[in-house]
């Protein structure tokens, strides 16, 4: 076996100092490094480690979620079509890297508290879900190189981290068996959970996963690199979810946009692999596109109590100078000591917003003014949910929740039947340790029965309210809470009728549960009673010690073996769908899965006459854009489902892989402020008549008209998410131009992708738009061209295409990323 970081030494770099996660891109440079796709200069970049110049990064893998997967696929099946039609055989259509698609978004909390929830919840996901799941199938049997794990087996990041991920990659490469760092882009911010075992991946925009997917590199920038010292050690009652919520406030508070962050230092050995997952895992939360833990010892324990060959990670990593040895030199230094951690709560609207728990009776007070219903009052838990991948997937959280309710259930304390409770591990393996510690029945006899195995609370499919609780949340207006173990909890993502969700420990969550309110005091107040006795936090708290023995039981190599032997397969509900079609798929009339467009979508690059679709002000995120919530039976999307008899109208999330439903949500968003209206919401005026009406009615009149149109924004547009769709929104409502003050990266180069131009201007405000202009633009077509807009055909002003790199040219040339590698395919 050959290491290919000794050819460096050859060519003179020194890498033995840099951050491990850049000796990782490194790497990765050298195996792609071709002269055409990977180039001398993008190998040097990396190697003399050049913050701010851009290279060409191809990692071994993608990882994928449904929600986001299946219109990935979509277009997939799509480009086989086009291939079949134009002469081409179809099966030259499949994914170049291993991919992998978990299905786990789309599990909803329907049913909870009862040993048959798991079951039934399943059930009802597969009727909501048929007509995706089946269209998975058929990619699951048609596609090389793409594998999917069936509904019921876990959450995409904890089944990465607990079994897909090789860790190390060893493949031949010039003729010999050569071995190199995994590598991963996910389609799903959280990917970066896999930096917990040493492993460097990211969440991108699902466009760029599909062009990498298909052969293209991902171009990015080389990333300073903050570093992050640990020193000191938790004390009792701090949890991994305490550390990561204070990384969290820390490091936002710090600014770590735009790049990566490694941790290393004295501690950094006393954070097991699943706390450093955790902490990984809320990256996007801090900001940071990484959030990297170097290989080590701690790294080798968990790959061999999970099943995996430490062996061949152990003898690359220490030969390759990846095996964390020495502190190599960052960008920037900061501090962190891990003694100063307290136990906390996040919220009630944003992931940095912590709250000591001594701290957390006053800020939940004060949201809520004593108002009671007829079932429950002011500062009730309506929902406690030990849910997502950044706490489920670390068995000193769960265990930690497991021995909490032993304690509890042994006192007699139950939970208040108010409180909507659910256990929704990220994997099996979970459920089958706290079987094997005894633990699971005492959690199942407070109501935190396993609902699912998948996203659930966390992604917003917490299901209905307990019946009375919602009647006093809708007649009493009282103000009730979610606590949750899950990492964001924006506005209305968990419910829309809560006054706020707090993230906090899974142990915690069950505290609170039984406590059945947040505004008390749980360092001193008593959270129940048992016997006539009082009962506090303090005397269910299992001790660090007790912890340990339990926590030890977990890492068992054939749990995870036999958890793991099956993932590949589905249950009965996977097995019985029929799957259609071929090597192309056969659409039918499904209202879930559609042929989409892009393929026959010739570049749009002339704008000329056009009109402005909307007036947007700064931060207009994705979910503005293309949002993904309940699809409303008064919307476009809502009218054109029940115009074809469809009963459950279901969400903008599930229903991505149709484009005619996610162009009618174009900007259906009732939070949208566009000023060419009064009102709120996916509205605008069409011109010259002025007519008010829903953004894509507006947007059909000007393509019946022959009106191409843009939209003028302020600063940051596109902020939030990675979703493709806002920019695949914007190019089928007619869009040719987005010009904004500045935009967000991933929404930036999405918008590339699909061909629409984005133009860096003045902010309209400034310049005194009216918003009833027509509009010329004359595009300089290079990277950072020059763009003359003329309004009226006489007022002028200049402003910059955010085409930033040569090949993102190419793509906008083509009409989009789609046609141009189909191009090179056929
Ligand atoms: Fe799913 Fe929440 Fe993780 S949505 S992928 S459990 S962050």
């Amino acid at each position: 076996m050959v290491y290919p970081l000794s050819q460096l030494e050859e060519r003179g770099y020194d890498v033995s100092k840099l951050p491990y996660s850049v000796r990782v891109l490194v790497e990765n440079a050298l195996r792609n490094w071709d002269g055409s796709t990977v180039t001398d200069d993008d190998l040097e970049a990396v190697a003399s480690w050049r913050p701010g110049r851009d290279f060409a990064f191809k990692p071994s893998r993608v990882v994928m979620q449904d929600y986001t997967g299946v219109p990935l696929l979509v277009d997939l099946a799509a480009m086989r079509d086009k291939v079949a039609q134009m002469g081409g055989d179809p099966r030259s259509v499949n994914p170049l890297i291993q991919s992998d698609l978990v299905v786990d978004h789309s599990v909803q909390v329907d049913f909870f508290g009862t040993p048959q929830a798991l079951e039934l919840n399943m059930r009802r996901e597969f009727e909501r879900n048929e007509e995706r799941y089946r269209f998975l199938k058929w990619s699951q049997e048609s596609f090389r190189n793409l594998r999917i794990v069936p509904p019921g087996h876990g959450i995409v990041h904890q089944v990465n981290l607990e079994y897909l991920t090789p860790v190390v990659d060893v493949r031949e490469f010039k003729g010999e068996l050569t071995a190199f760092p995994d590598t991963l882009i996910g389609t799903d911010s959280h990917t970066t959970m896999i930096n917990g075992a040493g492993v460097l991946g990211w969440g991108v925009g699902g466009l760029e996963a599909e062009a990498v997917m298909l052969g293209e590199p991902y171009y990015m920038p080389v990333p300073e690199v903050v570093g992050v010292r640990l020193t000191g050690e938790v004390r009792e009652g701090v949890t991994p979810t305490d550390v990561v919520l204070f990384v969290t406030e820390r490091l936002r508070k710090l600014g770590v946009v735009g790049k990566f962050v490694e941790f290393f230092g004295p501690s950094l050995g006393k954070l097991s692999v699943q706390d450093r997952a955790t902490v990984a895992n809320m990256a996007p939360e801090y900001g940071s596109t990484v959030g990297y833990f170097p290989i080590d010892e701690a790294t080798l324990a968990y790959l061999r109590g999970t099943a995996r060959d430490a062996w061949l990670v152990e003898a690359y990593a220490r030969a390759a100078g990846l095996f964390y040895a020495n502190e190599p030199r960052y960008s920037q230094v900061v501090e962190l000591d891990l003694g100063q951690v307290e136990p906390s709560v996040a919220g009630p609207r944003n992931p940095d917003e912590r709250v000591p728990l001594t701290k957390a009776k006053e800020v939940i007070s004060s949201l809520t003014d004593s108002k009671a219903g007829r079932t429950v009052r002011d500062g009730a838990v309506a929902i406690a949910a030990i849910t997502s991948c950044t706490n489920t997937s670390n068995p000193t959280v769960v265990i930690g929740a497991g021995l909490l309710a032993k304690r509890a259930v042994e006192l007699g304390l139950k939970v208040p039947p108010y409180v909507k409770t659910s256990l929704a591990p990220g994997s099996k393996a979970v459920t089958e340790y706290l079987r094997k510690t005894g633990l699971l029945s005492y959690l199942e006899k407070l109501g935190f029965n396993v609902v699912g195995y998948g996203c659930t609370t966390c992604i917003g499919n917490a299901g209905p309210l307990v019946p009375e609780v919602e009647l006093d949340v809708r007649e009493s207006k009282v103000d009730v809470f979610a606590v949750i173990s899950g990492n964001r909890n924006f506005e209305g993502r968990i419910n829309p009728h809560l006054r706020g969700t707090f993230l906090t420990s899974p142990p915690l969550v069950v505290a609170y549960a039984l406590a059945g309110r947040m505004d008390l005091d749980l360092t001193s107040e008593p959270l129940g009673e048992a016997g006539g006795k009082k009962v506090y936090l303090r005397d269910l708290w299992p001790s660090l010690e007790e912890l340990g023995k339990y926590v030890a039981q977990t890492m068992d190599p054939e749990l995870y073996r036999q958890q793991y032997a099956d993932v590949f397969e589905g249950d009965a509900n996977w097995e019985a769908l029929d799957v259609r079609g071929g090597l192309t798929y056969d659409w039918g009339e499904s209202t879930y899965v559609r042929q989409p467009p892009w393929l026959d979508m010739e570049p749009a690059l002339d704008v000329r006459g056009a009109r402005i679709l909307l007036l947007l002000g700064d931060k207009v995120t994705t979910d503005h854009i293309s949002p993904a919530g309940p699809i409303t039976p008064d919307s476009p999307a809502g009218k054109y489902l029940t115009s074809r008899g469809v009963r459950e109208l279901n969400t903008f999330g599930a229903r991505r892989g149709n484009h005619e439903v996610m162009w009618r949500g174009g900007f259906w968003n009732p939070k949208l402020r566009n000023f060419l209206v009064e009102r709120e919401g996916g509205y605008t005026r069409h011109f010259p008549d002025g007519e008010v009406m829903s953004v894509y009615d507006a947007a059909v009149k000007y393509a019946s008209e022959g009106v191409p149109l843009v939209i003028f924004a302020g600063a940051q547009y596109g902020s939030g998410s990675s979703r493709d769709w806002a920019a695949k929104v914007t190019r089928l409502l007619g869009v040719r131009a987005v010009l904004a003050k500045s935009f967000e990266r991933i929404h930036r180069s999405n918008l590339v992708a699909m061909g629409v131009l984005p133009v860096e201007v003045q902010d309209w405000r400034e310049l005194k738009l009216r918003g009833d202009e027509v509009v010329d633009l004359d595009v300089e077509l290079k990277v950072h061209g020059k763009v003359r807009v003329t309004l009226d055909g006489s007022r002028q002003f200049e402003g910059r295409l955010r085409v930033d790199l040569p090949q993102e040219l190419e793509y906008v040339k083509s009409g989009n990323v789609l046609r141009y590698v189909l191009r090179k395919l056929v």
